[in-house]
């Protein structure tokens, strides 16, 4: 895989964020040339301490994705784009719906629009997200399950696949869509709430407060390891057998929330779990249980997850615990 990616010109769009950072260290670590396009807009996962240690062997250029020309001034020649820049909010999404489409739809057009009016041989590879299926119908849930999103997010991710379909049939170019799960380690912002649960308990849990689990706190998550999600998505980038496939990215393992909470508690050795009714704002978008069987993945692109849930929770909280300033807990 080294050997395909190496001086590769790679654009990863939200590389500032949590996952394309994570990726750009990677990348760069296997001999890419990497450029990263990023709003570094608040409340978003940017974080210009994510970039630490690569920041002089990438090219970094503050953009925003809406914007049409900033999207072009960096595609020029480039051979792959992690398309990573969103909103990512479920509950901001339903609040504010415009943004979310303005970001997460006309965002991905501009990327695609101009992968193919000016470097058409270019792969595209798009973050999409387990909140195209809505309430679950079945578990484990595959590629194959049926997907109706219950919140804007959703829909616009799955609209997202659908962009990059199009453009695959229509003008021929190669693009590949991962679905991922919770996905969680270093590198992420745990400021805010709205982000994610694993993010909040880890910060909860360092500050030695209440992880509040909403009542009864069994419903099901799959957690997936940022390292295995990078090695996934770079899979998807070098393998043929990728194009125009849509992947579960996921672990495969279910926990419930208020085993996650109770896990980072042990582990952190902080806070307390406390079980709590659900907010009023997320009554409408409860979803149930999520469980996947990531088949497709390890079939196609012979992936499958290195890290347990409890060693990968570890090293994510030593992180932390280790940068509490660069990370605001
Ligand atoms: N983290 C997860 O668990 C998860 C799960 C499912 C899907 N995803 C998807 O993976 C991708 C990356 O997520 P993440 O967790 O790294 O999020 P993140 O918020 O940490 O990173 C997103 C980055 O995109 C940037 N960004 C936002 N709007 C932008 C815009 N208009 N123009 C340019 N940059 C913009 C932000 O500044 C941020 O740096 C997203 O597409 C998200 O929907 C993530």
């Amino acid at each position: 895989m080294e050997d395909i990616v190496k001086d590769k010109k790679i654009l990863i769009t939200g590389g500032a964020g949590f996952i394309g950072s994570n990726l750009a260290h990677q990348l760069v670590r296997k001999g890419s040339e990497v450029i990263i396009l990023d709003s570094m807009s608040e409340n978003y996962g940017a974080n210009e301490y994510n970039i630490k240690g690569i920041r002089d062997e990438i090219q970094f250029k503050k953009g925003d994705v809406r914007n049409r020309k900033d999207v072009i001034d960096v595609v020029e020649n480039v051979d792959a784009v992690f398309h990573m820049a969103a909103q990512l909010s479920r509950p901001i999404s339903m609040s504010t719906p415009t943004e979310d489409i303005e970001t997460n739809c006309t965002g991905t057009i501009n990327v695609l629009e101009a992968i193919k009016d000016y470097s058409p041989s270019a792969k595209i590879i798009f973050a999409s997200s387990q909140a195209v299926y809505g309430k679950p119908t079945e578990k484990p849930l595959t590629e194959n399950s049926k997907v109706d999103p219950i919140d804007i997010y959703g829909a616009n991710k799955l609209a997202g696949e659908k962009y990059c379909s199009v453009y695959e049939q229509v003008y021929d170019i190669d693009t590949v869509c991962f679905r991922l799960a919770n996905v969680y380690g270093p590198r992420a912002q745990l400021e805010n709430p709205k982000y994610g649960v694993i993010n909040k308990f880890i910060r909860l849990s360092l500050n030695d407060s209440e992880l509040t689990v909403y009542k009864p706190g069994d419903m099901l998550r799959d957690f997936v390891f940022i390292d295995d999600v990078i090695q996934g998505l770079i899979k998807g980038l070098v393998s043929d057998r990728a194009n125009g496939e849509v992947f579960v990215l996921s672990s495969g393992t279910s926990t419930s929330i208020v085993e996650l909470a109770e896990m980072i508690v042990e582990i952190s050795g902080k806070g307390e779990v406390s079980l709590v009714p659900w907010p009023e704002d997320w009554d409408q978008i409860k979803i149930g249980d999520v469980t996947f069987k990531p088949e497709k993945i390890q079939e196609y692109l012979n992936w499958s997850k290195t890290t347990k849930l409890k060693n990968g929770l570890e090293e994510t909280i030593t992180f932390y615990e280790n940068n509490r300033q660069e990370y605001n807990i």
